[in-house]
Formats: structure tokens, sequence, C-alpha cells
């Protein structure tokens, strides 16, 4: 894999890599919101290096290593996702943005997994019950697997029906970028991924389906 960064990214590398040894960085990580991700940018292998300066701008939902909970707004659901990798966190931070889907109205009936749906470092393959669509995820961290074990809040509007459904291909490679959006009427029903023991990174892929009434 061909590394792309300017003069300042790489000095920016070293010094992130000697306070890293230190250990500092890594505890202070878990409390600060920096203005700029440093250790983002690092982890960025993006073409063109794009995605390492968009990726300095946004608000994350999760710092490195750290609990994840998000839930979107009552009627609404998951329509987006954008997460990137950090290589010395050996974590993804993520991003979730929610829209109401047509005129589906969502709280008819929510509810979460009754517990985290993978075991560590092994395959995720969870689907929300039919016509049902993602609405809030939650996961942690445990450095000593390198890992995020997930559970999901499923919503549906009784008025509406999931389908047809259809699986998309891998959305991200190990260490890159992920930036999803679902289509207009589309929504987010099932989540998959499969984790990679050398990059200690998952990929990860959707189950969606068309809402109609
Ligand atoms: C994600 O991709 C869309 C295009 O599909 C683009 O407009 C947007 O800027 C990207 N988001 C980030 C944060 O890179």
């Amino acid at each position: 894999m061909t590394l792309r960064f300017p003069a300042s990214l790489v000095a920016v590398y070293l010094v992130a890599s000697a306070l890293l040894v230190l250990g500092q960085a890594e505890e202070q990580a878990a409390d600060v919101e920096f203005d700029n991700n440093w250790n983002s940018r690092l982890g960025c292998k993006c073409p063109e290096g794009q995605a390492e300066k968009q990726a300095a701008d946004v608000h994350f939902d999760n710092n490195w290593n750290s609990p994840l909970d998000f839930e979107c707004p009552e009627g609404q659901v998951i329509t987006s996702v954008y997460s990137i990798h950090g290589d010395s966190y050996h974590d993804r931070r993520f991003k979730f943005g929610c829209r109401k889907v047509v005129d589906v109205n969502i709280p008819d009936f929510c509810r979460w997994t009754p517990s985290y749906v993978n075991v560590w470092k092994q395959p995720l393959g969870y689907a929300c019950p039919r016509n049902f669509a993602i609405a809030g995820v939650s996961s942690f961290y445990l450095s000593r697997y390198e890992d995020r074990r997930w559970r999901f809040k499923c919503c549906r509007d009784n008025d509406y029906i999931g389908n047809p459904c259809a699986i998309t291909d891998y959305l991200n490679d190990f260490d890159q970028v992920l930036n999803f959006t679902a289509s207009a009427r589309d929504v987010i029903r099932g989540w998959m991924s499969w984790y990679d023991g050398k990059t200690k990174d998952r990929r990860h892929q959707f189950l969606t389906c068309t809402m109609t009434k």
C-alpha cells in the first residue's frame, strides 16, 4: 500500500509516535475533544488525501477506545454512517446520521437487543426483525481484544413494511474510511462485520430495506 503524506503529516506522525511511546496520548484521548484528529490522519490511507482533511471537521459519536452510545431522535432512523480507523488505537470512530425516511414515524415500537450480538473478534451478523430499522447503536471496546462488542436499537412503524431488502458490498477496506448514506427510501435493518487479526479492524456491510406502505 502506498502512503502519500505531505512532509508536515510525517512530522506529526513522528511527534505522535513519540507521545504514544510515553503512553500519554492514549490516556488523554479518552477525555479530550481535539479540534483536529491527528491520529485519524495517521490512520488514513485514502486516495487524494481527501478523507483525512474531512475527518478533521467531523464530530464523531465516540472517542478512540471509548464506549459508543447513540440514538436517533424520535421518529428517525440511522441513514448514514461515517467511520475512520486509527491504526495506533486499533479502533474506529463513528459518526451517525439520522433522518425521517419518507413519512415513516418510528415510535410505534422500539427495542434494544437484550445483550451484545457479537463475540470478540468473531464475525458479527445481526438483523432487526422484519420491517424494523436500526435507530440506535451501542458498543464498547476492550484493548485486551482490540475489538468492540455491539448492541442495536430496532424500531418500526406499523404502517410500513421494509421490502425489498438487499445486502451492501463491503463498505470499507481494513484500516480505511467507511462513508455510507442510504438511498432516500431505505433504512438499515441489519449490520454485518468481519474482524481481521492483522489490522485489528472490521469490514462492515449493511442489510438495507426499502420502506413501502
Ligand atoms: C461521504 O461521501 C459523500 C458522497 O457520497 C460526500 O459528499 C461526503 O463529503 C463524504 N463525507 C465525508 C465526511 O467524507
